[in-house]
């Protein structure tokens, strides 16, 4: 598992594309929006406890929020229920920091703009994302880098999707998720919606 996920399932009405991904400029600036935000809305945090973050004005329609957790805590116990993130036992850091921030991002109706998808490709659900940082630090202003988290490929993190949109007749629902380098992949949905209209999706990479 990369150290930033975002998985959402999207409709192909066209022959499957994979473009290379011209947008990592901004993506980064994402980034270092959220750290920034983020790490403000920390002040004195409870671990285990998320907080939401504020966001700068043009970026309404975003959410955040930023969580602390011991590493051990992460490893041993994981953590249920992180907004739609299901964060299962045997999750390892590989930098051994003491304390980590993880960071949730829902881009919501910013969802194609950081994230522009190939003709013919659509959102049904927001981009999420997952991601990790030193929380040793929470003074930090420098930028931190991305730590690298990893889940097993027996007990991977899930995604349970709440906020999906019908699936457009003839069209064919499919994950995407994109690295830290910018470059999308497409997946196949693991799941189907039950009858809520909720998708949960699985990843092991
Ligand atoms: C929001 O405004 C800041 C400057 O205040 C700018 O740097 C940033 O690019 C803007 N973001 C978007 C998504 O327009
Ligand atoms: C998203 O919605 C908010 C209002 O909820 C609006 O202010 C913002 O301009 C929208 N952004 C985009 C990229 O459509
Ligand atoms: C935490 O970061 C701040 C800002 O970079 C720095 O001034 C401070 O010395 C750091 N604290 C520790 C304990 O490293
Ligand atoms: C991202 O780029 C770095 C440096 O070029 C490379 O080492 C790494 O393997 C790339 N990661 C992915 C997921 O492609």
């Amino acid at each position: 598992m990369a150290s930033m996920l975002l998985f959402f399932p999207i409709f192909s009405l066209s022959l499957f594309l994979s473009l290379p991904f011209n947008n990592a400029t901004s993506s980064k600036d994402l980034d270092t929006l959220l750290q920034d935000c983020t790490f403000k809305a920390l002040s004195n945090p409870k671990i285990g406890i998320p907080y939401d973050a504020k966001v700068p004005n043009n970026l309404t329609g975003v959410k955040v929020s930023a969580m602390t957790l011991s590493r051990s805590t992460l490893t041993t116990r994981g953590f249920q229920n992180y907004n739609e993130f299901q964060i299962p036992i045997g999750v390892i850091e590989k930098s051994y920091v003491k304390r980590l921030v993880l960071v949730y991002p829902n881009l919501g109706n910013f969802s194609e703009k950081f994230y522009p998808l190939p003709n013919g490709f659509s959102y049904l659900t927001p981009v999420l994302g997952l991601l990790s940082y030193s929380g040793v630090n929470l003074s930090e202003t420098e930028l931190l880098p991305n730590l690298d988290i990893r889940a097993s490929e027996d007990k991977p993190i899930s995604i349970r999707f709440s906020d999906v949109k019908s699936v457009p007749y003839g069209s064919i629902p499919m994950c995407v998720s994109f690295d830290l380098n910018g470059s999308m992949h497409f997946d196949i949905v693991f799941h189907d919606w039950d009858e809520n209209g909720e998708a949960e999706e699985d990843e092991d990479e």
